[in-house]
Formats: structure tokens, C-alpha cells, sequence
């Protein structure tokens, strides 16, 4: 049956557009409060470590010079070719948002003359960086790194100790994790690498696809990442580069393999592993974990290794250093899936009221608990203490101090134990001290058990 439309209603005004809400930019996230426990453990977790081995904290900018990047990480990086986010201000400054932070840590040891401090300077940072990467399960576009860099120093202990700083953060924290290293030797030992890789790849060339003919011809080193099942059959066959280091380099990875050993940390030779950053020299390693989810079989926590070119690349005079950082986003989720929380923060005490003369009393109640170091909660904008007594317990609050109007009029308080409902009234003026010998007596009840 043919409906006629109903005719439209005439209206003064025309009619609005409801606003559509608008979501975060693709790949990047909210961390919500929910959430906060368990990136709070994680950031502890690295923080003490840092501190433990002696490592400063230093905040660069989110931003720098585009230039920074395409020299520091390397022109023909993926990262510098695809993923960075660059913009020109109105100024005409060629910015980036960082994707890492290396660079910006050898750029801040640079134009701060760090130099002249005693050397090793050893740093450390967290926050955002920035890759604009296909997004994906543990890839994210804004994600969270921890890192640590030590700079003014070559040798070989410090590159094993800090891989054995990854690895201890990820054990303190309950995850468990290995260690891939390799070494890539100096740039002329890799050049020589790299020609014999070209020309083993050029013979089998008909089989490989077109990103990975660019990648021959481009950065031949790359093709060693590649998950093309085809290529990384080819791999197999492919040239090592363990075979092509200078006898130096050779020394300096025997002696981080030696060190790893001593401290018992577990580690894979990867005689493929090259990473995706241009400044690497010597050592480079990442730190994986088996992971719960199918496409995350083999997700790096984190990565690093020695980077002793990279000072004088950035304008420095030449500086050896080393480094590493863990990516929190992926440290967090693979805490998830082995289902490690923090201790939900616990409650001592609720400050509940009743009247207007009683929540102003209760306010006062509530700083004076708080300044003792009592850890207290409260509901002042509720009014019906039956609320006030659910949100209490919902805390977990072990006691009330319940305030109204009589209690005002008679300077007084009532402590209610919120497991017996058992009530006492004591004088306003000994809340405080009253409460804090309850919270001695039952921690004294709780160490004899
Ligand atoms: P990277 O391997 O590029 O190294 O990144 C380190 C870690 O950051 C990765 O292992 C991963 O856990 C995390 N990560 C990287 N990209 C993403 C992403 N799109 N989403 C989520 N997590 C990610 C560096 O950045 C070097 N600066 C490390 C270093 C420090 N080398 C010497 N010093």
C-alpha cells in the first residue's frame, strides 16, 4: 500500500544538524582511569629500575627539527619515509612530532653540552611518540615508550647490562621475556654485508615482490624483516652478517654475549636482526615475549643496542653510546592477558554527614584525616547517608566517622565499624587519634596472622 508522505511541518528556523561526536584519531587512544593501575605499575616498574642503575630522567620536546630524524634515524627508514608526522609552522620551521627518542636524546647531549659533565651520562624518558603506521593489534599512532640511553661509554658491559635492564623491568613486573641480539658490525663492515646480500638476493629477484625489489635496491637490510613467506625462505638460505664484522666488533659482541651469560639473562642469537633504525653500530637487540593473542605471536617489547655514529651525525663530536626502550602500550596489554593488576588502592576510613552543620564539620573531619596520612574517602554532595553508607562500602572503608546535627551540637563523632555496624561515639576533637589507633591495632592483628 502507497502511503502518501506525511507534508512536512513548516518551521521558522531550518533545522539543525545534530553535532556528531567525534572520535580519537585513527590509532591513537584514550587511557582511561580504569585503566591507570596497571600503566602506573609499568611506569613504576621502569622508573625504579633506571634510578636503581643510576639513570637521570630528562623530558626533550614532543617536536623537533624534521631534519633531526632524517639524519638521526635515517632517510630510508621506514619510520622517516612513511610514519612520521611532519608539518611546516607559519614561521616556514620544518617540525615533526617525534617517533622516537634517541635523536632527540643525542640532540639534547649535544646542545646542552652534556659533553663537559663526567661521562657516561645516563638518561632516561618516558612519553608519547608518534608513527603514522597501519594501525593494528599492539600498533598504535601515538604510543608510550620507556627508554634509557648511555652516552660516553663503549663499552661492551654496558650494552649487556642494559639489555639485562629490559629484561629485569619485564621480570619485576611478571612477564617473561628473551632476548634476541645480534651484532651489525661498523658501517663499513655492514657495506660489505651489504653487497654480498644484494647480489644473493639479485640471483633470486624474479621471486620477490615489489616492495621488496625497492627495498633490494634501497635499503637491502630491510628485506631481512620482510614476512613475505617467500622471502623469508630465501632468508634462510641468505648470508650472515656475523660472518662479515670487523675482528673489533666480533671482540665486543663476544664480550656482551660473556656478560649476559654472568648475570643469567636468556637470550637468541638472531643472525638476521638488523633493525629498522639507521644509527645502530655493534650490538642490536630486541626483547619479545609469547603473547595470548594469535596475531601478537612474537610482539617486541622492546629493542635497542649501540649507536656510536650517531653524535657525530648530529653534529656532536664523536660520542659512543647505547641505549634501549620498551613500549609500554605493549607491555600493558600483554599484563592484561596474564592478568597482572595492582592491589586495588584501599580505604581506611569514610567521612559521612548528615545536615549542613554536619558536612561542614565532616570537611574539616576529612583534611584532618587526610594531613595524618589516613586514607580517607568521602561523598559530600550526597545527602541520605544510606547513599553515603553504600559508597562506603563499595570503597571497602573499614570505618565511618558519621557527622550530623547532634553530633555538631555535642562535638562529638560517631565511628561505626563497618564490618559489625558497631557504633561509638567519641570527642570531635580525638577523630584523628582515634582512628589511627585503630588502623595500629589492626595492622598489629593482621601481622599475627
Ligand atoms: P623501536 O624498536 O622502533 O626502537 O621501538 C621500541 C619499542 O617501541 C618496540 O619494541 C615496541 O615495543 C614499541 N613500539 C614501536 N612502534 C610502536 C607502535 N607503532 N605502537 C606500539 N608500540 C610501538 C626505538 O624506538 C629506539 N629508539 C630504541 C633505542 C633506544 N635504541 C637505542 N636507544
Amino acid at each position: 500500500m502507497n502511503k502518501k508522505p506525511a507534508p512536512k511541518k513548516e518551521s521558522a528556523a531550518p533545522a539543525k544538524k545534530a553535532p556528531q561526536p567525534i572520535s580519537p584519531p585513527r590509532g591513537m587512544r584514550d587511557v582511561l582511569p580504569a585503566d591507570q593501575p596497571v600503566w602506573d605499575l609499568a611506569r613504576q616498574a621502569c622508573r625504579n629500575v633506571a634510578s636503581a642503575y643510576g639513570f637521570e630522567r630528562i623530558e626533550t620536546p614532543v617536536v623537533e627539527e624534521t631534519a633531526l630524524f632524517i639524519r638521526g634515524v635515517g632517510k630510508q627508514t621506514d619510520i622517516v619515509e612513511k610514519e612520521m608526522y611532519s608539518f611546516e609552522t607559519s614561521g616556514g620551521e620544518k617540525l615533526s612530532l617525534r617517533p622516537e627518542s634517541t635523536a632527540s636524546v643525542m640532540r639534547a647531549y649535544i646542545s646542552n653540552g652534556m659533553l663537559n659533565l663526567p661521562q657516561p651520562v645516563k638518561l632516561w624518558y618516558l612519553g608519547p611518540m608518534f608513527r603514522h603506521d597501519r594501525p593494528q593489534h599492539g600498533r598504535y599512532r601515538q604510543f608510550f615508550q620507556f627508554g634509557c640511553e648511555v652516552i660516553g661509554d663503549e663499552d661492551a658491559v654496558t650494552d649487556a647490562q642494559l639489555a639485562l635492564m629490559s629484561h629485569v623491568i619485564l621480570k619485576d613486573l611478571g612477564v617473561e621475556a628473551t632476548i634476541r641480539i645480534n651484532s651489525i658490525g661498523t658501517p663499513e663492515s655492514r657495506a660489505n654485508y651489504k653487497n654480498a646480500l644484494v647480489s644473493y638476493f639479485r640471483s633470486k629477484r624474479a621471486k620477490l615482490s615489489e616492495d621488496d625489489k625497492k627495498r633490494l635496491l634501497k635499503n637491502p637490510l630491510r628485506l631481512l624483516d620482510s614476512k613475505d613467506p617467500a622471502v623469508m625462505e630465501m632468508k634462510a638460505e641468505a648470508p650472515q652478517i656475523i660472518d662479515w664484522l670487523d675482528e673489533d666488533s666480533k671482540a665486543h659482541f663476544m664480550r656482551v654475549l660473556e656478560y649476559l651469560d654472568e648475570v643469567g639473562v636468556p637470550y637468541q642469537l638472531d643472525p638476521y636482526l638488523v633493525r629498522g633504525l639507521d644509527y645502530y653500530t655493534k650490538t642490536v637487540f630486541e626483547i619479545f615475549t609469547a603473547s595470548d593473542e594469535p596475531e601478537g605471536a612474537q610482539s617486541a617489547l622492546g629493542g635497542g643496542g649501540r649507536y656510536d655514529g650517531l653524535a657525530e651525525i648530529l653534529g656532536g663530536r664523536p660520542t659512543s653510546a647505547a641505549g634501549f626502550a620498551l613500549g609500554l602500550d605493549r607491555i600493558v596489554s600483554r599484563m592484561r592477558e596474564l592478568k597482572i593488576e595492582p592491589p586495588a588502592p584501599g580505604v581506611d576510613v569514610f567521612v559521612a554527614q548528615l545536615g549542613e552543620q554536619g558536612r561542614k564539620k565532616a570537611l574539616a573531619a576529612f583534611e584532618e584525616l587526610r594531613k595524618a596520612g589516613v586514607r580517607a574517602a568521602e561523598a559530600f554532595s550526597k545527602n541520605a547517608i544510606k547513599t553515603q553508607m553504600e559508597i562506603a562500602n563499595r570503597r571497602g572503608a573499614k570505618w565511618a566517622v558519621v557527622i550530623g546535627q547532634k553530633e555538631v551540637l555535642d562535638g562529638t563523632a560517631i565511628i561505626r565499624d563497618m564490618d559489625s555496624g558497631t557504633q561509638e561515639i567519641v570527642d570531635a576533637r580525638k577523630v584523628v587519634h582515634e582512628i589511627k589507633k585503630k588502623l595500629d591495632h589492626a595492622e598489629v592483628k593482621t601481622e599475627n596472622h
